[in-house]
């Protein structure tokens, strides 16, 4: 053989090693719908281990058996210089949702990302606040890789040679219907890890996939009750008596409140913290706190964890820290048990210990012109990039176990997660202010396995502050940010009852928001989500025009019709905000009849309406058979153990069931079983009257619903 045929030969070997390198994976099921593939040689630190995740057994159960929802053969993975290449079939008409915390898009085909923490910087590229690596698809399965990294995903975006269900290549020069963008098959995802774990959670629905990811890291959080209420972020240098008269006016307002966030001048020293109390400001910090308590109203503390040269642990932690500093603070390697002891021992020591009810924990997540930089390096030896990936999800880990530890509850805000970390009690926000698309972060919430809020800050009109709070009560955290603005929820008189009435239905919703968190806990279904996750939704209700040239790229016509404005909150409701400037718009009520929230009224069945609600309501509607629990009134959340009466509206006229949760609202004893689902059932007799019924309490559980009242709401 010459030089140049056997040059030729060794070219061939490599081509050919590279195809057959392409495997398919092994997949175990490792929970009942559950798979998962170890490809190559994964990493010791990955996105479950950061978030010390366990799969909550019982609830996998619950969601049920299923079979392995894509085929097998179709899936592909390979290792090559480092770096780990997978790739995951598509169908031609399939929808994929998720792949983090999006602001401004719901479908996600045809996108090419780069998951990357970081906060939103306007446009979804990958670097958000939450890049959870998790999709899932309208055909009902979920994808999840496990990796701590920066992860580059083409979703349906390549087309291969050897594509199965190829495009067909056009002729520019005379074919109108030439597409910049041809139809893909595939999702293709770049680990740079010379290996990987890849989960695969079946359906049969999108919703049961969302479901089973979410159990899988142990269920979402369960919220105490006080964490439902309502809550105010004071201007950033308030003091002590500051805090105190902003408590007494909202008591003699008669406006909710639960918790008062305090903003960086509580610290002595910010940007870099010192996690210490400013004396000046805040001379006796244990007696204001229990003053505070007294008074029915938490504190939650803001930081972020960048260690002030000042700060009284600033030489002790320095070891532990990395080789780059933000705001010339140290960073603590909260991988590194050292670092932990005496990051959390201080705040436990200086503020947990006296009764401090939760934090705020801030610049988690970027952007990389303060954060340290990629070539950081960390005493654990964890990358600067592993660091960045899960630097909000270590946060939140750790910050959660120091109130386990004393056995009461946490609900704070955080502002970056990932995968993993469903089950932490945290809020994400931030610091962009788009009405719409943080309702559009609301909806994406639901795919990302995190919880986000809506927040208030301030608003050029009356107008734009109601409709901005409408939305932030129909949320996981109802709060008005004033760290800046000082604003309070009466600070537009015009709208400052209308204000109140929606903070007191907030209060009055309790029961339901709290049972809804229950079942993010125990049975994964998010309590905030997109309508794609609920049956009947489909966006085309009537068949609009068909474009040939969008035929032909199924993700573009997709994308054109994505649903961002509207979303379901909890088992029963459909929110439909309106934003300033709007006094009409549409609403698309998927299949089965659909009731007005405030009226009981019929309104439609898998149909788009048009409503003009007046800017005194936000839209929001009712499945038939809705149940929707409430109790009265109130400032404050029931105490631990209170007992409060309970009246449940019911919707409709379809006989339905309800599970109502019942636990103390405040510690972690339902985790070992101090809790208990009251059964609630109601229909309509033959006269049309409501007929209902709760089960009794389970004897030895905590039982906190006193009396029990049934209102028929439609007539
Ligand atoms: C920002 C944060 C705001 C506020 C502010 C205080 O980073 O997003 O909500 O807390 O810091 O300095």
């Amino acid at each position: 053989m010459n030089r140049s045929k056997s040059v030729l030969l060794l070219i061939g070997l490599v081509v050919l090693t590279t195809r057959i390198l392409a495997q398919a994976p092994a997949w175990t099921e490792v929970a009942p719908g559950v798979w998962k593939a170890v490809i190559g040689k994964p990493e010791a630190f990955d996105l479950l281990k950061a978030a010390g995740a366990a799969p909550n057994k019982e609830g996998l159960a619950g969601v049920g058996k299923s079979g392995f929802p894509l085929s097998k053969t179709e899936i592909a993975a390979r290792v090559q210089d480092g770096k780990t290449y997978l790739r995951f079939p598509l169908q031609k008409e399939e929808q994929v949702y998720g792949f983090g915390l999006n602001f401004q898009t719901v479908h996600q085909r045809g996108k090419i990302l780069q998951l990357h923490v970081d906060h939103f910087g306007g446009k979804d590229n990958g670097r958000t606040h939450a890049p959870t690596p998790f999709y899932v698809s309208s055909l009902g399965y979920g994808v999840f890789i496990n990796a701590a990294r920066y992860l580059n995903v083409y979703a349906g975006t390549g087309v291969r040679t050897d594509s199965k269900t190829p495009p067909v290549a056009k002729d520019r020069n005379t074919d109108k219907t030439w597409a910049s963008r041809p139809y893909s098959d595939a999702v293709e995802i770049l680990v740079p890890a010379g290996g990987v774990e890849v989960y695969l959670f079946a359906g049969p629905t999108a919703l049961d996939a969302v479901r089973r990811f979410n159990l899988y890291q142990g269920g979402g959080c369960l919220p105490p009750r006080w964490g439902l209420g309502f809550t105010q972020r004071v201007q950033r240098l308030y003091d002590a008596d500051g805090v105190k008269k902003e408590a007494n006016d909202f008591e003699e307002k008669g406006f909710p409140l639960d918790y008062i966030g305090l903003e960086p001048g509580w610290q002595s020293k910010s940007y870099p913290c010192t996690f210490e109390w400013d004396k000046s400001r805040f001379p006796q910090p244990k007696q204001f706190v229990q003053e505070m308590l007294d008074k029915g109203i938490r504190l939650n503390l803001w930081l972020n964890p960048y260690v002030s040269p000042d700060a009284s642990i600033y030489k002790s932690i320095l070891p532990y820290t990395g080789s780059h500093t933000v705001w010339v603070g140290a960073v603590p390697d909260f991988t590194s048990p050292q670092a932990r002891n005496i990051f959390f021992g201080q705040l436990k020591k200086d503020q947990v210990g006296i009764g401090v009810s939760g934090y705020k924990i801030d610049e988690v997540d970027g952007y990389d012109h303060y954060l340290w930089p990629d070539v950081a390096t960390f005493p654990s030896g964890n990358s600067a990039e592993q660091l960045r990936q899960t630097y909000g999800v270590l946060a939140q880990r750790y910050s959660t176990d120091m109130y386990r530890q004393q056995n009461s509850r946490t609900f704070g805000l955080v502002r970056a997660s990932n995968g993993g970390a469903a089950s932490f009690p945290y809020v994400i926000y931030n610091d962009y202010y788009n009405h719409e698309d943080f309702i559009t972060a609301l909806i994406n919430s639901g795919f990302a396995g995190v919880l986000w809020t809506p927040e208030v800050r301030a608003s050029k009109t009356g107008e734009e502050w109601l409709r901005r709070f409408q939305t932030v009560i129909f949320s996981p955290m109802a709060m008005i940010n004033a760290w800046s603005s000082g604003t309070k929820p009466w600070t537009y008189p015009e709208v400052a009852e209308q204000v109140k009435q929606h903070a007191l239905l907030r209060m009055q919703m309790m029961p339901y928001w709290y049972s809804e968190f229950a079942k993010y806990h125990f049975e994964g279904t998010p309590p905030f989500r997109a309508m794609n996750l609920e049956p009947g939704f489909k966006q085309e209700t009537k068949k609009e025009a068909v474009n040939e040239n969008l035929e032909q790229n199924p993700y573009a016509e997709a994308a054109s019709k994505e649903i961002k404005d509207q979303y379901m909150a909890g088992e029963y409701l459909l929110v439909a905000p309106l934003f300033t400037g709007q006094t009409t718009r549409k609403v698309i009520l998927p299949k089965g009849k659909w009731y007005d929230f405030y009226t009981g009224a019929y309104v439609g069945n898998g149909e788009v309406i048009s409503v003009t609600p007046g800017l005194d309501k936000i839209p929001v509607y009712v499945k038939d058979g809705g149940i929707i629990p409430m109790m009265p009134a109130r400032l404050h959340a029931p105490k631990a153990g209170e007992v409060v009466d309970i009246e449940i509206r019911y919707y409709g006229e379809k006989p339905c069931t309800y599970k109502l949760y019942d636990d103390d609202g405040e510690t972690f004893n339902y985790e070992k079983g101090a809790y208990s689902w009251r059964t609630i059932t109601v229909s309509k007799d033959a006269a049309g009257q409501v007929k209902g019924n709760i089960t009794a309490p389970v004897t030895g559980k905590p039982n906190t619903i006193g009396k029990v009242t049934f209102t028929g709401m439609t007539k």
